[in-house]
């Protein structure tokens, strides 16, 4: 017998003009689409051709029109500032977008212009990517971790009008000056911008540079109100910058009417929550949790956004999930396993969660890393309510896979982030593309098209779009995992295809530290490998050769690539542990063996590859693996 979940399952694969022209009506339109999917010329796709809406219409202004102007749009709470919070109601958070839309506009930036965020977690980053939308500015927010560098490549990539950042961010014992950074990355920049609007916080005040920036505060005061503009559904929202396959960060594009209605229709279905109810996305807005969940998809949905400048554990102690849950009544919350793993090593019998009412709380919801059967059971235990791992990325905005328990709550099982969820026939296909049995590892693949919210395409990079999704496997999306599904049709993410390791549930590339590596003058050549780590679910790692005739000390050496890597990628790539080697393991054609470096440090079982160059070089890595603490079993 077919469930209520199989039903609509199948009914979004085999009518998906139907399925989603019907999740649309739940959206407001100045202008009806002429066509719900557009599918002339495939690998591009567009969804609700000839329809105009406005994403910040839908986010803010409709709600406020249907009488919920004075409920809460978004709760602050910063436990990093020594607990400010701060409450803005939808009616004032109309107002405030209204004005930094004004904002934006007396600076010159209108319909089409781009936009980057460099923002820590206050509500001004949301106001600001609000403000965008409005007008129809395409904002690119860019994460508080990355260096200049990182900035900079974004800047030129997508030649912002002006940069909206604030005058610090906050990290648990440190105060993160955005300045000097912001400076770095426009001297290196060669577009050149015009304009940044500065909010100064009080814990980092800066003084403006005449003729450039903006005080956040003064612009908003003397700013005209704008309201929003009507634009195409196919229009870009925002870039969003994401790692893989190369060093060169890959501008994941986000369209406008999809988008609206996907993540509108994930909050009911997949998440199951009401509007009204108190949503919590325990991420950063420079991630695309951040995005979809801290900002976009709680406001469609008329929910209550928790906006939280804190870390798990530390700010002050392993309780403050359990306190911003209880005090904000949050029903639902959306954050990494590795966040949890960090409250069970702090606080591993929830001593600290005893003190709290939970009573409001229904479900956890788990993402950005496969969640492991460990972390799930003792979230369950803890919590005792479901504990749902579901699996997406960047470049769909909005699961894939999940327990969708607004439509029926399906078996758990562990290890697995449950079944495809509607709108994506997700299949595994072999090196020849050829569909896998149930249980057989191989590429995990979205038959095309992807649903509403899937990247249209890459900013200005039609050609990379395309090559790096799309042809390995004509007519599906590659996307970069790979894992299985077994009988029952759930799927197990287990690796990745690329380079692209998951450090505390952030996306990064060994091929862009490999490239910083690289650089440093007595490096001759290097490899970077993700080994496993208990809290932060792995860790980047890597080799250095060194040039011929370099005989400084190599402590000095390895202390200079690390602290080159945070420089110019930022601390967020958790870059602390490098080892000199004579040479590296590759095969006979010169390609570096990474996989089975990974596979010693991790102590894993390994095959010597038929094809490699010289096999005692296997000896060498985990004898030097094994003086950094890896390769111990
Ligand atoms: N601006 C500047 N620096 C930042 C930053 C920001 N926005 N965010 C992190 N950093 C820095 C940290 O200060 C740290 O620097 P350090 O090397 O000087 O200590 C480094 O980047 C690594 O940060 P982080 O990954 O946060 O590690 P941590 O050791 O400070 O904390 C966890 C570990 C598990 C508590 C933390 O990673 C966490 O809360 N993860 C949740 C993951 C998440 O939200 N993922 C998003 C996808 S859902
Ligand atoms: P990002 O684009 O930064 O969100 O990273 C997406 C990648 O994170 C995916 O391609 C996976 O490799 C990994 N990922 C995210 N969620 C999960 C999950 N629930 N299980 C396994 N891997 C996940």
């Amino acid at each position: 017998m077919s469930s209520r979940f199989d039903e609509i399952y199948a009914r979004s694969l085999n009518d998906p003009h139907g399925f989603w022209a019907e999740a649309a009506e739940d959206v407001h339109w100045y202008k009806r689409w002429d066509t719900v999917l557009d599918d002339s010329k495939p690998p591009f796709y567009r969804w609700y051709v000839g329809g105009e809406t406005n994403t910040c219409y839908n986010a803010v202004d409709r709600h406020v029109e249907a009488g919920r102007g004075a409920q809460n749009a978004f709760i602050y709470d910063s436990p990093v500032t020594g607990g400010v919070q701060r409450k803005i109601t939808y009616a004032e958070l109309q107002d405030e977008v209204a004005r930094f839309a004004g904002v934006l506009k007396s600076i010159g930036v209108g319909y089409g212009d781009r936009v980057i965020i460099y923002m820590p977690m206050v509500p001004e980053a949301a106001i600001a990517m609000l403000g965008c939308a409005r007008i129809g500015a395409v904002h690119s927010v860019v994460f508080g971790g990355f260096a200049p560098n990182e900035l900079s490549t974004r800047i030129d990539d997508c030649k912002p009008k002006a940069i909206v950042t604030a005058t610090c961010g906050v990290e648990p014992g440190r105060i993160v000056q955005y300045m000097p950074m912001v400076e770095g990355a426009i001297d290196l920049a060669k577009h050149k911008i015009g304009k940044v609007v500065l909010l100064q916080r009080p814990q980092q005040p800066v003084a403006p540079k005449a003729g450039r920036d903006i005080d956040w505060h003064e612009a908003m005061a003397a700013a005209e109100p704008v309201d929003c503009v009507p634009v195409k559904a196919t229009d870009p929202l925002y870039i969003l910058y994401t790692s893989g396959t190369t060093g060169q960060p890959k501008g994941v594009v986000r369209d406008t009417g999809g988008h609206i209605v996907a993540l509108k229709w994930s909050m009911q279905y997949v998440y199951g929550v009401d509007p009204g109810e108190v949503y919590w996305a325990a991420s950063d807005v420079g991630w695309v949790v951040g995005h979809s969940y801290i900002v976009y998809a709680p406001l469609f949905h008329g929910c209550t956004s928790i906006m939280f400048e804190g870390k798990p554990v530390g700010t002050p102690d392993a309780g403050v999930f359990w306190r911003v849950i209880s005090e904000h009544k949050v029903s639902t919350m959306f954050t990494a396993p590795t966040a949890f793993r960090a409250i069970k090593r702090e606080d591993p019998d929830g001593k600290l969660l005893k003190q709290y009412d939970l009573s409001n709380f229904r479900t956890l919801f788990l993402a950005g890393e496969r969640t492991d059967p460990d972390t799930l059971h003792w979230a369950e235990d803890m919590l005792k309510v479901p504990v749902i791992d579901h699996w997406w990325q960047t470049e769909t905005g909005w699961a894939m896979g999940a327990n969708c328990i607004g439509i029926e709550m399906l078996p758990v099982k562990p290890g697995s982030p449950t079944r495809p969820v509607p709108g994506y026939d997700i299949q595994i296909l072999d090196g020849k593309g050829k569909r896998l049995p149930a249980g057989k590892m191989g590429a995990i693949c979205v038959k095309l098209p992807l649903p509403p919210s899937g990247f249209p395409t890459l900013w200005n990079a039609e050609q990379r779009y395309i090559g790096s999704y799309m042809a390995k496997f004509p007519g599906y999306y590659e996307t970069g995992d790979a894992g299985f599904m077994d009988e029952d049709g759930y799927i197990f993410v287990m690796a990745r295809t690329d380079d692209v390791i998951n450090v505390a549930g952030h996306r990064l590339s060994t091929g862009a530290i490999e490239e910083v590596l690289a650089s440093h003058r007595d490096v001759a050549e290097c490899a970077v490998i993700g080994v496993a780590d208990q809290l932060k679910g792995q860790l980047p790692l890597g080799f250095l050769v060194l040039k011929a005739g370099v005989n400084r000390p190599h402590e000095e050496i390895v202390s200079e690539a690390v602290k080159l890597v945070r420089q110019e990628i930022g601390p967020v790539a958790a870059f602390k542990t490098a080892a000199v080697v004579e040479r590296l393991p590759k095969t006979r054609s010169g390609k570096i063996l990474r996989g089975t470096m990974q596979k010693i440090a991790d102590s894993a079982d390994y095959k010597v590859p038929a094809t490699i160059d010289d096999p005692a070089v296997l000896d060498e890595i985990s004898t030097v693996l094994k003086s950094v603490g890896y390769a111990r079993r």
